[in-house]
Parts: structure tokens; C-alpha cells; sequence
């Protein structure tokens, strides 16, 4: 994968490096320390040069009298007591952009002497951001108008912080090649990734992981009853597919499932053309369980597990369903369509329904779901659904540990309640309160009450447009995933 960059770990013999950032926070000495000595006297004058104070945004450059000597930049840190994963990541970028538009080489980041930087989560966050912090999508444009002049990024930090580093490296590259090919498959254009294609290209990354891949076409889910992901098929002439993945050993069974509506025009209950080209990130949640798939298999995570993603276009057009239809999901629970832009629970009910028959100890899903999340939560966040306490405090945890935002919304009797449907047993959309909690409570009725998680990412799965941000997809939600499954398994 070479959208991530690769990072090691490097002491005091740091050898052929021709740039170095040295973090400097106010009122304090830079963080030297394991730096060639040098570097470190570089580093120390640059400090004390005029007007540089260590705020936040400032720089001091310097560069020895010997021929060979490296660029040292200072990079001001603000106060140290104001501190924290966020300032460690601006931190990052700014060092790494910094050595980019140089044009150097062999560059050298030291990571700030702070509590913030050295736990290993801590570590495993600036590892996994240094290895995608020159993510770009460029498939679509003119080869060769971006050259990234190093593949490579060397880390120093202070010798009793170096054990952590070694103990997460592996995991945070990985989840990083993880979370590039999310982001790569979700910024896929709609044209490109219609259905099929984006079945075939699961199996492709299933091959070069050993995960054995299967495609499911409309006559099978005919045969099979699978009448949500059908009825949101229907309109397009794309057809739908459902891809399976099975993988690993070990006790526990793991389901993973991830809606995967390559567009999502809202179907004949059309949405506004206002940002409508955003809804070609509407397949992100399958391109999330892609992402995790590909990172637990290289990583070996002792689990079985196995992956659902359906994939389906939603369009208007003369055989598209319609508000009114009923239809039949995999588990025979029928459903009222009141409104064809609430497509991608269909796909779901179908998906977890074979999750859940296939007998799984835990599942969790992944979709953008509702627009109601992001009006609830803001775009920085996902929702996480669960009647399973015991698995909610373990993703809630992870995700803090990962640093990627969630938050437990609820699932009362009262939204399930006003799921039932009036001419059958459900139907698929509630009132016009508590979109995220209604959609939610929907897809319980497809799965058991313990072992299942279900997470709303609508928000956090892309920036848009109109964000703060860089536009495209984030991979939101690999992370969290990989640091849970590597912690259930200590
Ligand atoms: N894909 C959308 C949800 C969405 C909205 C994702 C904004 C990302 C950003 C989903 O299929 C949808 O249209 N949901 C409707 C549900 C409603 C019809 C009950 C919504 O949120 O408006
Ligand atoms: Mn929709
Ligand atoms: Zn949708």
C-alpha cells in the first residue's frame, strides 16, 4: 500500500538524516534528549534566537556550518500544560509538511517530552498519523504534480518512552495501511464504485490478506429472501451484491458489517442536489469493515471472524421501490417503506439478520445512517447503539484510546416501539425526533440484544465539502476497531 508512509524508531546514532524537527514547548529548554549532539546545540540556539518564544505556530530554523550539516527546525509547542493528543497532532503534520516542502529527504521527527505523547496509546496515535500524513487521493488526476520526496519518517524520543514505540509500531503501520484503504475505497467516485466493482475489489484485498472472499448476486439473494438490500437495488441498473469474508482463528466469533450504498440519491423520495455528490460516501461503512479486515488479518488477531458487506445503488427510476411497498427481509420480518431515502437500514436488516443466523458472539455495524447523528453529535464523532453494556464500555474505551470520538446514544423501548409498523411488522422511518435512535432501534429487530454494537458514522466518516478539513474520507473507525480487538485479546 503506498499511501501510508513508514516510520522507525531511531536513538542518539541516527545515521544520513538531513532534517530534524525539535519540538520546543514556552518558557522551556527544547526536547533534546537521544538527539546527536548536534542537533541538540542546533536545537538549543535556535531556541534562544530573538522573537521566538515557543508559541503554538511558531518556527526557528537553523543549519550548522559543516557542509553535511542537517536542518534543524524548532517547532513552538505553546504551553505545556495545555498540552494534549490534539496539540501532538498539529505537531506532527506541521513537522512533516515542514520537511515536504523543503524538499528533504531523510527527516527526523522528536516527539515532545510530555505524558501526552508517551503512553502507548499515545504512541500508537502519532505513529499511526505520522504513517498517513501524506495520504492523498490522486488516482483521478495527471500522474507525477505531487512529488513526496521521502517514503520514510525516523521518530526519536526520550529513551524511556522508546518501549512503548517499539510495543505498538507494527500495530499503528498497520492500522494505518488499514484506515489508507478505507479512505481510498470510500473516495472512489460512484461511476467506479457501483456495486460489482466494489465487491470485486473486496475480494482483491481479501486475496492478498488470505481471507477467503464470496459474492452473492441478485439470484441468490432472490432465492435467499433477502428482500431489503433487493427493494433498494431495484432502481438502479447497477445490481446490488453481498460480499462475505472469513478469516482467522480463535475462540470468539467475530461479524463485522458494513453498509456499502455506492450512491445514495435518496431514490424516489429524492434528496436535494445541494452536496447530493457527498452520497458517494455513503458506502463508507463497508469501506470501514474493508479497512479492519485487511489490518486484523496481516496483524493475525485471534479471533474468527467473518465480514458482511452489502452493496447496493439507490436510485429513482421506473422499477425502483417506492414508499408504500412492503417488503421482506432475510429473517422475515416484513417492512413498510414510508420513505425510500432510509434505504441503507434495508441493507442492513438483510446483512445483519445473516450475521446473526450465522451465529456470531459479537457483531458490529458500521453505516452512515442518519443525518440525525450529525445534527446530534456534530461530524467530529460517530454514535454507538448497544443494549450490551459490557461491549459498549470496551468500544467507548478504545475509541478514547484511538482518539477518534464516539458516544453512546440511546435505545429506549419507546423508539422501538415506534419502529412497528401499521400494515406490517415494521416500518422504515419513526417520527421526526431521534432519527439516530429510531434507525438504530430498526436494526435491532434484525439481531439478538446481547453482542451487538452499532455505530452511526455518518459524521465522522468524510469531510465535507463545506467542513473544516481536507475533503474526503476519513477512515473513521479502523482505529478504534483494531485497538478493541487488540484489547479483548489481552
Ligand atoms: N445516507 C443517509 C444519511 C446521511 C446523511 C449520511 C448525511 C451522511 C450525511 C441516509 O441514507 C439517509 O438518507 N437518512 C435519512 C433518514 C430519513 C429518511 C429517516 C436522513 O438522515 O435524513
Ligand atoms: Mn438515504
Ligand atoms: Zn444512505
Amino acid at each position: 500500500m503506498a499511501k501510508t508512509i513508514t516510520v522507525r524508531l531511531v536513538g542518539k546514532e541516527v545515521k544520513r538524516a538531513d532534517f530534524f524537527a525539535v519540538p520546543c514547548f514556552e518558557r522551556t529548554p527544547p526536547d533534546t534528549s537521544n538527539l546527536p549532539p548536534r542537533v541538540a546545540r542546533a536545537a538549543r540556539s535556535a531556541a534562544v534566537r530573538r522573537g521566538f518564544t515557543g508559541r503554538p505556530g511558531q518556527t526557528s530554523h537553523t543549519r550548522g556550518a559543516a557542509p553535511d550539516a542537517p536542518t534543524v527546525v524548532l517547532f513552538g509547542m505553546g504551553k505545556a500544560r495545555l498540552y494534549g493528543r490534539s496539540g501532538l497532532h498539529k505537531y506532527l503534520n506541521r513537522a512533516v509538511a515542514e520537511a515536504a516542502r523543503g524538499g528533504f529527504r531523510t527527516p527526523v521527527v522528536r516527539l515532545p517530552d510530555h505524558e501526552a505523547s508517551y503512553g502507548t496509546d499515545s504512541a500508537e496515535s502519532a505513529v499511526r498519523r505520522l504513517a498517513l500524513s501524506r495520504y492523498r487521493f490522486d488516482e483521478f488526476r495527471k500522474p507525477g504534480r505531487h512529488p513526496v520526496g521521502f517514503r520514510q519518517v525516523r521518530i526519536a524520543v526520550a529513551a524511556e518512552a522508546e518501549e512503548a514505540f517499539r510495543a505498538v509500531s507494527t500495530r499503528a503501520q498497520i492500522t494505518a495501511e488499514g484506515v489508507a484503504t478505507t479512505r481510498d475505497l470510500a473516495n472512489t467516485p460512484p461511476n467506479e464504485a457501483y456495486p460489482e466493482a466494489m465487491a470485486e475489489r473486496a475480494v482483491q484485498i481479501a486475496k492478498a490478506r488470505g481471507i477467503q472472499a464470496t459474492i452473492m448476486g441478485p439470484k441468490e439473494m432472490e432465492r435467499k429472501g433477502m428482500g431489503g438490500i433487493l427493494a433498494v437495488g431495484r432502481g438502479s441498473r447497477k445490481g446490488p451484491r453481498m460480499v462475505t469474508l472469513e478469516w482467522g482463528d480463535g475462540k470468539e466469533r467475530i461479524s463485522l458489517v458494513g453498509k456499502g450504498v455506492t450512491f445514495d440519491t435518496g431514490g424516489i423520495s429524492i434528496k436535494p442536489s445541494p452536496a447530493m455528490d457527498e452520497m458517494k460516501f455513503d458506502k463508507s461503512g463497508a469501506c470501514t469493515v474493508m479497512g479492519i479486515a485487511s489490518a486484523a488479518a496481516a496483524l493475525d488477531l485471534p479471533y474468527r471472524f467473518r465480514a458482511y458487506l452489502p452493496f447496493a445503488e439507490n436510485m429513482p427510476d421506473g422499477d425502483a421501490y417506492r414508499p408504500g411497498d412492503i417488503v421482506r427481509c432475510y429473517n422475515d420480518k416484513t417492512v413498510e417503506i414510508l420513505n425510500t431515502d432510509a434505504e441503507g437500514r434495508m441493507l442492513l436488516a438483510d446483512a445483519l439478520a445473516l450475521a446473526f443466523e450465522d451465529g456470531a458472539d459479537c457483531i458490529i455495524d458500521y453505516a452512515t445512517l442518519t443525518g440525525a447523528c450529525v445534527v446530534a453529535l456534530g461530524s467530529s464523532g460517530a454514535g454507538l447503539f448497544s443494549f450490551d453494556d459490557g461491549l459498549a464500555a470496551q468500544l467507548l474505551a478504545a475509541a478514547e484510546g484511538a482518539g477518534e470520538n464516539l458516544w453512546r446514544l440511546p435505545l429506549w423501548r419507546e423508539f422501538r416501539e415506534e419502529m412497528k409498523g401499521a400494515h406490517a411488522d415494521l416500518r422504515n422511518t419513526g417520527s421526526r425526533w431521534g432519527g439516530a435512535s429510531t434507525a438504530a432501534a430498526f436494526l435491532s429487530y434484525f439481531v439478538g440484544r446481547r453482542g451487538w454494537a452499532h455505530l452511526d458514522i455518518a459524521g465522522p466518516a468524510y469531510v465535507g465539502r463545506g467542513d473544516k478539513g481536507t475533503f474526503g474520507a476519513t477512515g473513521y473507525g479502523v482505529a478504534l476497531t483494531i485497538a478493541w480487538l487488540h484489547n479483548r485479546a489481552l
